[in-house]
């Protein structure tokens, strides 16, 4: 939730025109994550203060207010070293507004500013103990605790460096945070921090890097390695700050040359890949400093299993993936870009002439899973219901009892969870808070943990033994959909590895894989129904509700369906299992409530046909989703979308696609803004 982005050019010669150019485009590019309100401090032309420019609503109207705040100023002169720090907000405590919106202040003189992603959840005790100490507070967002802290330090230890503060501060929250720091005091320097949300550092040179990686620096206090156990503090205790030891971890070394350099602080990479490909993606409890042009990275403890440096990643992603191109939203190219990123699932994967398939991230755990007690798949929103679209084949595949768990009910039941269980945490983002903390749940209990994640370097994908990255590419508009085809495709080839060797299983293992080897072209086929989705929009988007019905393989195409409808449109929507139709849900029906039923010649074609007749026998007028040229399903209805026949348990992949466009087209005519659904946002980093 929430983007944070920070730019600090060092002897790199930059207006502060540009540097504000730079800060918004940063937050365009993070705008996905969280789109309330939106922020930005730089420093001003006259003096050392920090100016901040703040407002509600999306990057553009900062955009507009910084065109005018800036008017008549002199701000194109260049600057040789500079700091700017910008945020675009998804409101977690605290109503959007400009005071709630961050940057947050320490004090009316900007002394420390700070941009936050997370929740600090012991903010009441931190403000309680300032409060005392004669701090007032103006916003009711539990970031303000963090600058008010820093400069309560300030004050306290005037000695300290600025990392060595907010190492102080850092120790102090609980809860799951991502910041970055700029002060008046310490002009040229930024300090970031993360634990539970992500945050990496981007660094662009003019020569080559001269390393690989930045060494990490530990306190001095605990440089003999040992088992660090997190300090328990009863709730509500706030440690005595002014008698806290100072980590003396200051050795200067500096371990980039400091020379023209420019870095790049952001929740994510989408912000910096048009600027920089180098990037280092923070630990939990990385302090990143720079001073004097130099990035360290510092740790106040060692433990035994610390590695020594953070090492610099090349990202693989290019900048045409993260721009929208020719359509009008990322939602709309991201569904159109599904016959590829299907095939960037597969690639290297799937041999087609061979007929095997091999994920490496998980080969050599296969003999592990295959003596397991059970496979455990856990997720939230459009990842769960890939676990539930591919539940069927991999307990038919891997002949294992599978559970599908969503991430937050799984961990308010205290799920028992043993050591010889798998557990798969699937997420686009890597990221999700609950399916984070019931991967660290299972983890503690011993479970094998396989993480299904589409970005790498992500949380997920970092803590988990093993994994599949499900390699559909940046997805940036906030409702989930190639991700979604791609995590199925991820989870089907995980089943085509664990049945490998069941002779009995080989005619069902080909007619998969022939399968997925047609699938591309078949999505090309239903995204040619796109015209015809659209004019069924123009029949359902002034309605209040609208219910899509399926069995079978298809019952998740029905849950995913009624989310985007519901995620995209604010309608009602609701993925009802056709099975369970008498027992409730049939009295919904009548001639005007609408209804979408997927009836597809498979093993439960009878039994969705009798769902067919009693909704048409309640004047149900259902549009109906079935097989090409199936017209003696299409008689019960005048509306209908014919989609390709596949195997059984890939039909869900087609049959979503039309939910997919059809929930995109009734946004459109509702005015919804398609990318950034009100009150959500892409990334949920909070529980
Ligand atoms: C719906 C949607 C959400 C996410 C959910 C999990 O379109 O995007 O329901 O699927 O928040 O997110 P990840 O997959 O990032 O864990």
């Amino acid at each position: 939730m929430c983007g944070i982005f920070a730019y600090l050019n060092y002897l790199t010669p930059k207006s502060r025109h540009e540097v504000l150019d730079l800060l918004v485009n940063g937050l365009k590019r993070l705008e996905y994550r969280g789109y309330d309100s939106t922020g930005v401090a730089i420093d001003s032309s006259e003096n050392k203060d920090i100016v901040m420019v703040k407002r509600c609503g999306k990057v553009k109207v900062l955009e507009d207010a910084i065109a005018e705040h800036f008017s008549g100023h002199e701000f194109d002169a260049p600057v040789m070293t500079h700091v700017g720090i910008a945020h675009t907000r998804w409101a977690t405590h605290g109503v959007p507004c400009e005071t709630n919106s961050h940057p947050q202040r320490s004090d009316e003189g900007n002394s420390f500013v700070v941009v936050h992603n997370g929740i600090v959840t012991n903010y009441k005790d931190v403000k309680t103990f300032l409060e005392k100490r004669g701090y007032v507070f103006e916003s009711d967002t539990d970031t303000e605790v963090i600058a008010k802290l820093v400069h309560h330090l300030w004050k306290k230890h005037p000695g300290y460096s600025f990392r060595e503060l907010v190492e102080q501060v850092i120790q102090q929250l609980e809860g799951a945070f991502a910041i970055a720091i700029k002060s008046k005091h310490f002009p040229g320097e930024c300090v970031a921090s993360r634990r539970g949300s992500p945050l990496l550092v981007g660094i662009k040179t003019k020569t080559r890097l001269s390393t690989d990686h930045i060494p990490i620096l530990y306190g001095k206090d605990d440089k003999s390695p040992q088992t660090c156990e997190k300090e328990h503090r009863p709730h509500g205790q706030t440690r005595d700050l002014s008698v806290l030891p100072r980590n003396e971890s200051t050795s200067e070394f500096m371990p980039l040359e400091g020379k023209e350099v420019e870095y790049f602080f952001a929740s994510d990479a989408s912000a910096v890949i048009e600027h920089t490909n180098r990037v280092i993606y923070l630990e939990d409890d990385d302090v990143a400093a720079v001073r004097d042009g130099a990035l360290s990275i510092h740790r106040l403890k060692k433990c035994l299993d610390d590695p020594h440096a953070r090492e610099i990643t090349t990202l693989k992603m290019e900048i045409q993936q993260i721009m929208k191109g020719n359509y009008a939203y990322f939602m709309l190219k991201e569904i159109f870009e599904q016959p590829e990123s299907v095939v960037n699932t597969m690639r290297g994967r799937v041999r087609f002439d061979t007929k095997t398939v091999v994920l490496g991230g998980i080969k050599d755990f296969i003999p592990e899973i295959k003596r397991c007690r059970r496979l455990m798949l856990i997720g939230c929103g459009t990842s769960y219901h890939s676990a539930v679209a591919t539940r069927q084949l991999l307990e038919e595949l891997t002949e294992l009892p599978v559970m599908v768990e969503l991430a937050s009910d799984f961990l308010d039941r205290n799920t028992p969870i043993f050591r010889d269980d798998v557990c798969f945490f699937i997420s686009q983002s890597g990221e999700t808070a609950d399916s984070l903390m019931a991967l660290r749940y299972c983890k503690q209990r011993g479970a094998l943990i396989v993480g299904i994640t589409n970005t790498v370097g992500s949380s997920i994908c970092r803590e988990s033994h093993c994994g599949v990255h499900i390699n559909a590419g940046p997805e940036i508009g906030v409702a989930s959909t190639k991700a979604y085809t791609s995590q199925f495709i991820s989870l089907v080839m995980f089943a085509l590895v664990m049945s490998e060797d069941r002779l009995s299983l080989q005619q069902r293992r080909l007619e998969i894989i022939q399968a997925l080897f047609k699938l591309p072209d078949q999505i090309r086929l239903v995204l040619k129904l796109d015209n015809q989705v659209q004019e069924l929009a123009k029949d359902l988007y002034h309605h209040k509700s609208l219910l899509i019905m399926g069995r079978g393989y298809n019952f998740a195409t029905c849950l995913e369906g009624a989310l985007k409808v519901k995620e995209l449109t604010y309608m009602h929507s609701e993925g009802i299992m056709a099975g369970e139709l008498k027992h409730g849900p049939l009295a919904l029906i009548d001639d005007r409530m609408p209804v979408m039923m997927i009836v597809l010649r498979d093993p439960v074609y009878v039994k969705c046909i009798n769902a067919l007749q009693q909704v048409t026998s309640r004047k149900g007028c259902p549009i109906i989703v079935c097989e090409e040229g199936d017209e003696e399903t299409k008689s019960f209805s005048s509306r209908s979308l014919e989609i390709p026949r596949t195997v059984d348990c890939l039909q869900g992949i087609l049959t979503v696609i039309p939910m997919q466009l059809l929930s995109y087209h009734i946004a459109v005519l509702r005015g919804c803004d398609v990318d950034c659904p009100r009150n959500l946002a892409k990334s949920v980093t909070v529980e």
